[in-house]
Parts: C-alpha cells; structure tokens; sequence
C-alpha cells in the first residue's frame, strides 16, 4: 500500500473499531521537544549512564545525583506543551467513546491535551513518593533554573510521615511495573480491536509484549514509527511517520463525513 494511503486506511480502521487502545512511547512526545531513550543523536541513554540515574542502587549511592537529573527532567517537561500529535490523540477520544492510552512516558503531556483516560505503565515524574514508606509526596516543584542544567545536584526532599527521603515516582530498571497499571493495560489489550503503537522502539518488555497480546487475540496492529523498529515486522501495519504528522492526518478522514473506500 502506498504511504498516502495511511490516513485513511487507518480512519477506516478507527471506525471500524469497537475498541481501541494506543500504545504510546518516548516519541509521542518528541515533537514537544522532550529526547527519547534511544535515539543515536541526542537520546537520553546516548548522553547518560542510565545505571548510575535510573536504578534503586543508584539513588542509594548518590541521591544528589538522581533527584537532580530528575528534576531536570522535570523542569523540562513543564516547559514542553502538547504537539499535534498528543491534542489528534485527545480529539479522537472524543469521536470513539472506548479509546484509551497506554504509555511508557512518564511525562504529562497526553493528560495536558485533554486525554481522559491514560495508563502510565513506567509511573509518572509528577509523582514522587517516600523511598522508605512509599507514601506520595505532593508539593514538590523543580526551581525554575532546573531545566538549564543536566548536571544539577540537588538533595530530595524528606518524607512528612517518616522523614525517609524522596525517590522520583517513576519506574525503575530492575522494577516490576505498578500494578495496577500493568493489569488494567492488559485487560483493555485483551479488549481492543485495534492497537495503535506509536513513537516505541518495542525492546522495553513487559510493555514490549502488548502488540503481540493484542495481535495474538485477533486484534488489527498498526505501527507509526519514522523508523524501523523491533515490532514492525510483528504488526498488521507500519506507517513511517511521526506522530504530530500522521495524527492530525487520520483526524481529519475521521472527522470528515466522506465515506472511506
Ligand atoms: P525509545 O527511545 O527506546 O524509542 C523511541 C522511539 O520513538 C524510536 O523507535 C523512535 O524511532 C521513535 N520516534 C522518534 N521520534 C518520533 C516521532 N516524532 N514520532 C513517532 N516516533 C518517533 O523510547 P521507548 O520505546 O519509549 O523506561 O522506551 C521504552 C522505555 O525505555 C522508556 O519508558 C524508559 C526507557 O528506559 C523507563 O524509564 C522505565
């Protein structure tokens, strides 16, 4: 099929669907200026030893160093806004009333443009909690100079219950995903009729199992992605786009009134 197709294949497919879950990783967000893991260029994991920063051992060993590069990150993320790919998201949610997303990001970028229902898989940068008692610290904003600093050192603050320290309320390597979150992903996946999986590079398991969950109960897979990825042979379709391109796209064959081939 020809690339120019992808649209309205795809705005076909949607209302088609009875029931539709979006898979979303870092390049959903992209667009918004936020650097993916894996990129070569500028990916976080190119630039950063994710072993010193994204482990419990880590935060045990030099707690400065952690909370600091996440608050960076967070600094980074509240200076981002929404791209035309996180508001086409919001908009289709409201013409297919059973559409939900599944994401990796631990932003807030889907919820920012009107997304009502999201699943946070890998926890969120928003939610810190006590690394000691695990209750929620609410509160807590990163100084307006954060973001021009990768490097900063910064201690976290103290928990108000048992004066244990702050860990960001994301999910870790060598941690098992949020319960609930996992549970209630794989129950709409094994609901859907139609998976989107958008801006993932699909190696970072268990998320990286849903595709082939829904595939493997009959669902249509379809895949937007600028590049090649580990999933793209696996998935129905794989439209090389990025999402503040093909999004907006497929809305407009949705929302228009014109029959699709
Ligand atoms: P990756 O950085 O591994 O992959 C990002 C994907 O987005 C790549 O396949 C890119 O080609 C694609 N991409 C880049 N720009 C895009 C755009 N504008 N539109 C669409 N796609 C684009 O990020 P994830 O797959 O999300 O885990 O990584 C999975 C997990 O690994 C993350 O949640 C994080 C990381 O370690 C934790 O923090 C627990």
């Amino acid at each position: 099929m020809q690339s120019h197709d992808w649209p309205r294949t795809l705005a076909q497919w949607l209302k088609e669907a009875r029931s539709v879950v979006v898979l979303t990783g870092a390049g959903m967000s992209a667009e918004s200026g936020i650097a993916t893991f894996r990129d070569s260029q500028n990916g976080l994991w190119s630039q950063f030893k994710s072993e010193k920063l994204a482990t419990a051992d880590a935060y045990r060993q030099d707690k400065a160093l952690v909370w600091g590069w996440y608050v960076w990150r967070m600094a980074m993320v509240h200076a981002a806004q929404p791209n035309a790919g996180h508001l086409a998201l919001a908009a289709l949610a409201s013409l297919k009333s059973d559409l939900s997303i599944v994401t990796q990001n631990v932003d807030d970028l889907h919820e920012r443009a009107g997304s009502p229902d999201v699943v946070h898989l890998h926890g969120g940068l928003f939610t810190p909690r006590c690394f000691a008692c695990s209750r929620p610290h609410k509160g807590f904003e990163p100084p307006d100079d954060a973001r021009e600093n990768p490097q900063l050192r910064l201690m976290p603050p103290r928990c108000g219950h048992c004066d244990g320290y702050i860990r960001p309320g994301v999910v870790w390597f060598g941690e098992t995903l949020p319960e609930t979150a996992w549970k209630e992903a794989r129950r709409r996946v094994r609901e859907c009729d139609l998976l989107l999986v958008i801006g993932t590079s699909g190696i970072v398991y268990p998320a990286a199992s849903l595709p082939m969950m829904a595939k493997a109960q009959g669902a249509r897979v379809v895949e937007i992605n600028p590049v090649t990825t580990e999933l793209s042979t696996e998935v129905d379709a794989s439209w090389r786009a990025t999402a503040a391109e093909a999004l907006p796209r497929v809305l407009s064959f949705l929302s228009d009134d014109r029959p699709t081939p």
